[in-house]
């Protein structure tokens, strides 16, 4: 498919994503991450960004290479991530933001880390003589979908949710306790780094499915409900 024949679905509009998986530090040699390839996310960027949108794609760290077009800003950590995102939303001069701070449609793919060492190391921590383990505190990272669908004028939030069962119930939870219009749930495990998806929209008129098919489609799909959203 010749990306000139896509319908602008989104001209003038902006978008900012999250996509990737975010990694938090043990020390300057090890951390922990989620289980994220970035593809999805960086498949609705391109799609985005040839449905005319200006694309802003907050990554955290992946193989892939930014789509043609889309910015993308390079991030390691959940709270980077986060600090970004605000950034991005609320940092920008008056001149250069609308009526929705400064992007239209915030769309959070990211598999965030929801917690992060505490007790990170500065130095690559040794191993014990006596074989004992290090012991890792963790606390929480802020959750950069619930605080963007917070701000006074958020952008329309679009979040996804990767369940491993019960999806139709969870899913609408999810979206109910975000407060985003559109949540897009897919049943894990099967689809971790793969090119073909299945996804579940869940809104308040309830949920509808897009059948199996390849992410960049998916994404396209998923544009074109997004685009019919904003109106
Ligand atoms: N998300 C986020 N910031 C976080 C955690 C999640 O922005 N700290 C976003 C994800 O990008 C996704 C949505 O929230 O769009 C749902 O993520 P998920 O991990 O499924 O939800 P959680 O609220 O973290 O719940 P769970 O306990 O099931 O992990
Ligand atoms: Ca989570």
């Amino acid at each position: 498919v010749v990306a000139s024949f896509q319908p602008k679905l989104l001209k003038s509009k902006r978008l900012l994503l999250t996509a990737g998986p975010t990694f938090e530090p043990i020390d300057p040699v090890r951390g922990i991450t989620n289980l994220s390839s970035g593809k999805m996310g960086y498949a609705i960027a391109r799609a985005a960004r040839e449905a005319g949108a200006e694309v802003t794609l907050i990554s955290g760290p992946t193989a892939l290479a930014a789509p043609y077009g889309v910015r993308r800003i390079n991030v390691q950590t959940a709270q980077q991530m986060h600090d970004m995102v605000m950034s991005q939303l609320v940092g920008i001069p008056a001149s250069e933001q609308n009526a929705r701070n400064g992007a239209t449609v915030f769309v959070a793919v990211a598999a965030v880390a929801d917690w992060r060492v505490v007790n990170a190391s500065a130095q690559k921590l040794k191993k014990n003589a006596d074989g004992s383990a290090p012991t890792l505190v963790f606390e929480q990272n802020p959750d950069i979908l619930a605080a963007v669908a917070a701000l006074p004028k958020p952008p329309y939030c679009v979040g996804f949710a990767a369940e491993s069962e019960q999806l139709l119930r969870y899913g609408e939870a999810k979206r109910i306790k975000k407060n985003v219009p559109l949540l897009v749930g897919n049943i894990g495990h099967d689809t971790f780094g793969k090119d073909d998806n299945q996804l579940v929209l869940f809104d308040a008129n309830g949920h509808t499915s897009l059948p199996r098919a390849g992410k960049q489609q998916l994404a396209r799909q998923l544009i074109a409900e997004i685009a019919h959203r904003l109106d």
